[in-house]
């Protein structure tokens, strides 16, 4: 498995603009009844559909999407990842719990109030585009805009700047038909940027493209984050795009969400078995930190050795340490807040779990002469 990871911010604490608690959706008969029924809800999923002929796709989910982050929700095939995501703006209705958008609460949104909640706050990203086949790449693009009611010059214009934003300028005048997969998606995700919404919904947007293709987008996605600082849910089954893109990832099993956390603490403290099989073949040293594998320092090496980055990946630092012989400085804007030698590297390829390092007798490593064997 190869990993690009990019550096990231720490993940935004601040105002959540989506906030879930307890939620809960049951397909099936009488499913209003299951989450309230402490027998039924704790049920097996295979259980629960022979006890009552109903599928739990989501039980009782909690989390917030924070301002400016890219909040990933990742999990096998019927896991439930699309059930969570389309709850959210009501596409479908929860069985219990509650959403709140911007601390306005959504199951409580009348017909005019949810529209618009889907036309301008939350737009929606699919994995099969959802283009309009007799239109040209700009008026798809400038279709949502449409249905805002924005007038006809200042939506084609502003479709024309989208269009050009995801790099398909001079292609305004086809049509999807004559566009490969990768460009169709970026129509859809130009639509979807137009209208500005505050949140981005992707569900599995780029599954259905080949490799190459999909990794210009994941790194235009990347791009739109950095630049815009736009708040995004999006849905994969594939753990190196999770990786890639969360700032956070829910970790999705049969309907409940396992394991939350960023993707260091994912890889490096698995919640359990589930998860660890999950991560096995994961690159480690490209997704633990510097700041999570080191130690203190001793004095001596707190002013000797090569400098890395408390966020920089611990790949970085193996480097450092090869090349100089001596355990890598962790500065953090001028002080040295630690070191990693050759042994916590070598515990954070093999796997130790965090918690475990810490502790543990590390004794500076002795300096090894050239003529050493
Ligand atoms: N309308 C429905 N009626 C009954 N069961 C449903 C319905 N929609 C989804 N389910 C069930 O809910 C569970 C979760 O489905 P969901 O589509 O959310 O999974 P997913 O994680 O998005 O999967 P995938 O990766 O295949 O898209 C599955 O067991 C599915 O069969
Ligand atoms: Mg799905």
């Amino acid at each position: 498995m190869t990993l690009t990871v990019p550096t990231r911010k720490p993940p935004t604490t601040g105002t959540p603009v989506f906030s879930v608690d307890g939620l809960w959706k049951v397909f099936g008969p009488k499913a209003d009844r299951i989450p309230a029924d402490p027998e039924l809800s704790t049920l097996s999923p295979a259980d629960l559909r022979s006890r009552t002929g109903c599928t739990a796709a989501v039980r009782d989910v909690s989390f917030d999407v924070c301002k400016g982050e890219v909040f990933v929700v990742m999990g096998l095939s019927g896991s439930g990842k699309s059930t969570l995501v389309r709850c959210l703006t009501r596409l479908i209705e929860p069985t219990a719990g509650t959403i709140a958008i911007d601390g306005e609460d959504v199951r409580a949104m009348d017909k005019a109030r949810l529209r618009e909640l889907r036309r301008h706050r939350a737009a929606m990203v699919f994995q099969h585009f959802g283009l309009l086949p007799h239109r040209t790449v700009l008026d798809n693009v400038a279709y949502g805009l449409e249905i805002q009611g924005v007038g006809k010059s200042e939506r084609r214009e502003r479709a024309a700047e989208f269009v050009a934003k995801v790099g398909l300028e001079g292609m305004e005048k086809r049509r999807p038909g004559q566009l490969s997969g990768g460009q169709r998606q970026r129509v859809g995700l130009a639509r979807a940027l137009a209208v500005d919404p505050e949140v981005l919904l992707f569900d599995e947007p780029f599954s259905a493209l080949d490799p190459l293709i999909r990794r210009d987008m994941q790194d235009e996605v990347t791009r739109l984050h950095r630049e815009e600082g736009r708040t995004m849910v999006f849905i994969t089954h594939d753990l190196a795009e999770a990786l890639k893109l969360g700032d956070r990832i829910a970790l999705m099993r049969d309907g409940r969400v396992v394991q939350l956390g960023t993707p260091e603490e994912i890889v490096s403290s698995p919640a359990d078995d589930y998860v660890r099989e999950f991560v096995r073949d994961v690159p480690r040293e490209q997704v633990v930190t510097c700041r999570t594998a080191m130690r203190p320092a001793s004095p001596q090496e707190a002013t000797d050795g090569p400098a890395v980055r408390p966020d920089a990946p611990v790949a970085e630092a193996i480097e450092a340490v090869a090349h100089a012989g001596t355990p890598a400085r962790v500065m953090d804007e001028g002080t040295c807040v630690g070191v990693v030698d050759h042994e916590q590297l070598l515990d954070v390829v093999a796997g130790v779990p965090a918690g475990s390092r810490v502790g543990r007798a590390t004794p500076p490593a002795p300096r090894t002469s050239p003529e050493d064997v």
